[in-house]
């Protein structure tokens, strides 16, 4: 999201927020009138998108294939143990390859110069589905989460958004996030600044669990920096917040360092206790897959999670993400999101 302006990546919410209520009928009866109008893009008809996941997934996955189906396109599942990649032929070839023949490559990677790399040499776009740094459309998520439940952070606004109503305006938010310096974390310190809201972070004080350099850079170049209170006590982080956010303290990748691991994160885990000094109505987001370390029950399920709606949510802003930047971007190119 850090190759993104904050109006464009508002554009894909919103946009999100648009196929959400078409593609639900539910969610915003449509009259005979507008039913015609009032249908998902077919964007991807006779499209392909790649889905090169070197890792697992549930949610991105599972988004990227229904998504591609409403828009009217396939998505191709390639996993790690299914094509050449990484066994018989370079990341070059096969983005050269798989580019000539779909027209779009959604990448889950280990490392992210793998990524960088097949974008350089993909002759179609490449959107990241997680990378060792970033997790973009996780944050899109979220971001139309909490635009969703804007009524639950401001007394003004008294109920949920009304169907076939643009999304509300979030008040200015605190966002506390307590846990490790992963990828989730990284596209929340690249966003919620430009979006109006202050970030307030804690992670153990070892350098492991610091933000890396090249994400740092971004975030100082973009100047987000401002915004951000970064600190080693998860009490302190989540004064005042209005969002309390984590993510697992064991990425996948990391299971060997699980046992260090959990020591060096005891007293970080998510609680009413913890969350005492938080805004009363605080609520509570996680990319999952959760661990229980991380987050006790009575949080997770409780009344202040939107963990399922943001799950949900998955799909509606990847779909978007897909509409905008693989279906339409032969007739407009990058232009979609400006
Ligand atoms: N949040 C998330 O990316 O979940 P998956 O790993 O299941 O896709
Ligand atoms: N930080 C986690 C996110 C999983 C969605 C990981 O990289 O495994």
């Amino acid at each position: 999201l850090a190759d993104l302006t904050a109006p464009q990546i508002l554009r894909i919410v919103n946009h999100a927020h648009y196929l959400k209520q078409v593609s639900v009928p539910w969610l915003a009866p449509q009259s005979k009138k507008s039913a015609r109008l009032r249908m998902p893009s077919q964007s991807l008809f006779n499209k392909s998108i790649a889905l090169l996941f070197a890792k697992r997934s549930t949610r991105t996955r599972v988004s990227a294939e229904t998504a591609a189906v409403l828009l009217g396109g396939r998505a191709l599942f390639l996993g790690r143990e299914d094509i050449q990649l990484g066994v018989n032929e370079t990341p070059r070839d096969t983005a050269r390859v798989i580019g000539g023949m779909c027209q779009g490559i959604f990448a889950r990677v280990g490392a992210h110069e793998e990524i960088e790399e097949l974008a350089r040499y993909s002759p179609v776009p490449v959107l990241n589905a997680l990378s060792s740094l970033w997790h973009p459309t996780q944050t899109l998520a979220d971001v139309l989460t909490l635009h969703e439940h804007a009524h639950l952070f401001d007394t003004a606004l008294k109920t949920p958004p009304p169907a076939n109503k643009p999304l509300p305006q979030l008040r200015p938010l605190t966002v506390a996030y307590v846990g490790d310096s992963t990828n989730v974390l990284h596209d929340m310190l690249v966003t919620y600044p430009r979006l109006g809201h202050k970030m307030r972070v804690a992670s153990p004080e070892k350098p492991a669990y610091q933000c890396p350099q090249p994400v740092w850079d971004r975030v100082t170049q973009l100047g987000c920096d401002k915004d951000i209170w970064w600190g080693s006590d998860p009490k302190e982080a989540v004064k005042g917040a209005d969002v309390v956010v984590t993510d697992t303290w064991i990425s996948m990748g990391q299971e060997a360092e699980k046992a260090q691991r959990l020591q060096d994160f005891a007293g970080y885990q998510v609680t009413e206790a913890l969350c005492r000094d938080a805004n009363p109505d605080w609520k509570f987001l996680h990319c999952l897959p959760r661990k229980q370390e991380e987050v006790d029950d009575q949080v997770f399920y409780g009344p202040r999670s939107l963990v399922f709606p943001e799950s949900d949510n998955r799909k509606w802003t990847i779909m978007a993400a897909f509409d905008l930047l693989f279906g339409k971007w032969d007739l407009a190119g990058e232009k979609t999101l400006k």
